[in-house]
Formats: C-alpha cells, structure tokens, sequence
C-alpha cells in the first residue's frame, strides 16, 4: 500500500506522459480535483515509471502528436492489460483541436487508440485544450508546426487552452465515481 494511506481509502493513480509539460500539468489539476473530494488517495505518476498495481482506479492520459496519442501511452494499456482489467480506468487526450471541433469527433478522432486498448472498464472520457508556445519547441516539432502553419495559411506562435477547472472536475467526478460502484 502507498505511503500514507489509510485501509479504507480508494486508491487513484493518475498516469501522463508529455513532451512539453502541459499534460503533466493537467494530470496534476485531475489529482487536485480528485484529492478535494475528501475520500481518496492520489498519486501522479510518468508513465515511464507508473504501476498500476496497488490502486483501484486509472486515470491515464497523452498528449496528441500528428493525431496520434504518444506511443509510451498506448504501449502502456497494451503491455499492462492483466493490472487493468480488474480495475476502474479514465482515458483523456491533450490537444490544441479542442474548442475548433466538437467534442465527440475529438474522442473519435483522438481516444480511438488508447480505447482499443485500455483494459479494465472505461469509466470516462475526457479531452482536454493544450498549450504549445512555437519558440519553446525542439526543431523537429517547430518544423513540423511551421509546415503545418503554412499549410493552413495561418500564422502559430503560441496556443494556451489550458483550462484548470475542467481538468478538476474532471478529477472530481472520478473520485465520485469511487463513491457509487
Ligand atoms: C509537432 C506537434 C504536433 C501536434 N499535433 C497535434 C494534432 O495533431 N492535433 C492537435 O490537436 N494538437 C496537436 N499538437 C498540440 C499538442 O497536442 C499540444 O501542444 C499539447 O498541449 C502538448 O502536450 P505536452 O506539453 O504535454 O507535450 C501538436 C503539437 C506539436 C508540437
């Protein structure tokens, strides 16, 4: 058991991985928004060390990249299938789309791969607006903004749809769901 939990309390891990730290920043307000519901033990964890195995509920997220969620993610609900399937689990994606296509077509679009293979029974669902700032990319993902950009024929330097208080509700109503099996 994690340290500093008591033997009644559920367990919720929230799991990120992030180029940039935007996704990691919203797996902390997800924490944040679930740890205020009173009743439930939270961790954050990078997927590149996460274990599943002594909580009750996954909460596990991506940034998207050229449409895709990153690999390490989608690897992680496919290498973890036997932790998961026993378990609560909440999918969400970061992109810069949201708020320009409505919110089912960005599920469509961008969950797909992490529903394929999430074990366990989904919960929820949740997509959430990123932050992408052009000067603070490597050169690879500045290049391919910049093709994009042009491509489109419109100018991007810096995007913030960072939104805490839907990434704490969001957190909130998994912990609710601890509530209500
Ligand atoms: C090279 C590159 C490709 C991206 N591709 C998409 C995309 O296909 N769709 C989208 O909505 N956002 C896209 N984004 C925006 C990111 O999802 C957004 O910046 C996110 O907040 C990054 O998360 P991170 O800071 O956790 O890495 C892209 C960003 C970069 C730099």
């Amino acid at each position: 058991m994690p340290d500093g939990v008591k033997g009644n309390m559920a367990r919720v891990l929230i799991i990120y991985d992030t180029r940039y730290g935007s996704t990691k920043t919203i797996a902390e307000w997800i924490a944040e928004g679930a740890a205020s519901i009173g009743h439930v033990a939270v961790a954050v964890q990078n997927v590149a060390e996460a274990d599943p195995r002594d909580f009750d509920f996954i909460v596990i997220g991506s940034p998207i990249y050229e449409e895709h969620p990153l690999p390490s993610v989608v690897n992680f609900l496919a290498a973890n299938r036997d932790h998961l399937n026993d378990k609560d689990v909440a999918l969400f994606v970061v992109c810069v789309d949201y708020g320009e296509v409505p919110k089912e077509e960005l599920v469509q679009r961008y969950v797909a791969d992490l529903q394929a293979r999430a074990a366990g029974r989904v919960r929820a669902i949740e997509v959430f607006g990123g932050y992408l700032d052009v000067n603070k990319l490597s050169d690879t993902d500045r290049n391919l903004i910049e093709d994009f950009a042009k491509l489109m024929g419109i100018p991007i330097t810096q995007v913030n749809k960072l939104d805490k208080q839907s990434a704490r509700k969001f957190g909130a109503q998994v912990a609710h769901f601890l509530e209500q099996p």
